[in-house]
């Protein structure tokens, strides 16, 4: 047996959903799965490149028409305008496989990446997979869990290869800002570190423009440029999960020449007319990108609201993006969170994650607002209704 994967373990929210789906009617507020259908001008495109005999194999790192629309994209919505060949431009199954394969084509035995915490629970486990170790830096709900530049500095050893962010961020909800993003630069300038950006959320925010690290890096030399690997899904965005549909960018030959090799012998290429769907949603229209996103924003202040009127839990200010509120139990619950958790599911059918999923050292619990808004409803209700305080 490989000697990695015993230690690694399935993520703490399979087990929440196994449970809730033996239960009649569960809120679903564990999953992020959006409630949203993918829109209709997207699964026709695919339904078209069938009937257009597209089922042939596609080269391993994608068609040129999609990369092609993601150059567009970047540079219209990411303002990553400098970035121009296709080749920098990697089509993967989906966000998680774009950042394993990066991680794998990055990281040698031993090297650290340092990794906000709390944070979405596979990344510490891709980045083992490939030899490296995590090293946290915390994200802290008074600075509306933005990294303190200096703290994340202090984590930089000699052993220090890359730095991970997301944002906005699963599963806080936090948001980079400008200035945050440029003080990371700097470190990763200053120490020639790979910086890794997460940004299956990009679509997903509420109260601030989403800016892409890449963006800021126009300023720096090139070397800084091609040392930064912008990773972005469909899943979120356009309501996409099942499609396994993702992008990897980065402008750097040498780093595409390696990671091809993670693409072809993991792959061999996304199904080729997944990625003629792939097109539609980047170069049709984004109403429904919006529209989502205005849902989200409502689900949000619902979930606020009600999260804050039980005596359980609270939650200081409202997530800037992503579709995760995460809430500190306070003191009036005297056991662990996932002990909250189990009385949630026990008592009112209700899924949540405990904060130690996402490697919290404080007793926090994230709720998702993917789910539809009956379900947020009728959550509140329940929560508000016979709080039973352990
Ligand atoms: C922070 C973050 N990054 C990446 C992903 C990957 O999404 P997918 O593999 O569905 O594209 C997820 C999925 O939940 C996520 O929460």
């Amino acid at each position: 047996m490989n000697n990695y994967l015993p230690e690694v373990v399935f993520s703490g929210i399979v087990s929440v959903r196994d449970r809730l789906l033996q239960l009649d009617n569960p809120l679903r507020l564990e999953s992020g799965e959006p409630s949203f259908d993918t829109p209709s001008h997207i699964t026709e495109a695919m339904v078209r490149a069938l009937a257009d005999k597209e089922t042939h194999y596609a080269p391993s790192t994608g068609i040129k028409p999609l990369k092609e629309a993601v150059l567009r994209k970047i540079a219209r919505r990411n303002k990553i305008d400098y970035v121009k060949n296709p080749n920098h431009v990697l089509i993967v199954n989906g966000g998680m496989h774009g950042l394993y394969c990066a991680f794998q084509t990055i990281l040698n035995q031993g090297d650290e990446v340092i990794v906000p915490r709390p944070n979405w629970t596979a990344t510490a486990w891709m980045i083992r997979l490939a030899g490296g170790q995590t090293v946290f830096c915390d994200l802290k709900p008074e600075r509306e869990y933005r990294w303190d530049p200096a703290e994340l500095e202090s984590k930089v050893t000699p052993r220090t290869k890359a730095i991970l962010i997301n944002t906005p961020h699963n599963p806080t909800g936090g948001v980079m800002q400008r200035e945050d993003l440029k003080a990371l630069l700097d470190v990763a300038a200053k120490h020639d570190l790979w910086v890794i950006s997460d940004e299956a959320y990009e679509d997903v925010i509420y109260d601030h423009e989403h800016v892409s690290v890449a963006s800021l890096a126009k300023e720096y030399p090139s070397k800084v440029q091609a040392k930064i690997i912008s990773c972005y899904t469909f899943s979120k965005s356009y309501a996409m999960t099942g499609w396994r549909l993702g992008y990897v960018v980065c402008p750097n030959d040498e780093f595409v020449n390696q990671i091809k090799k993670m693409i072809l012998y993991t792959i061999n290429g996304v199904s080729t007319a997944t990625q003629f769907a792939g097109v539609a949603a980047l170069d049709g229209p984004q109403d429904a990108v919006h529209a989502m996103c205005a849902e989200y924003r409502k689900r949000r202040d619902l979930l606020f609201e009600g999260v804050n009127s039980s005596p359980l839990m609270s939650c200081e200010t409202p997530p800037g993006g992503a579709f995760y509120l995460y809430a500190r139990i306070t003191e009036e619950w005297s056991g662990s969170a996932w002990e909250l958790v189990n009385h949630l599911i026990d008592t009112y059918a209700m899924g949540a994650v405990p904060g130690d999923i996402f490697y919290d050292t404080q007793k926090s619990i994230r709720f998702s607002y993917a789910c539809s808004t009956e379900m947020i409803e009728m959550a509140i209700e329940r929560l508000n209704s016979t709080v039973q305080v352990k």
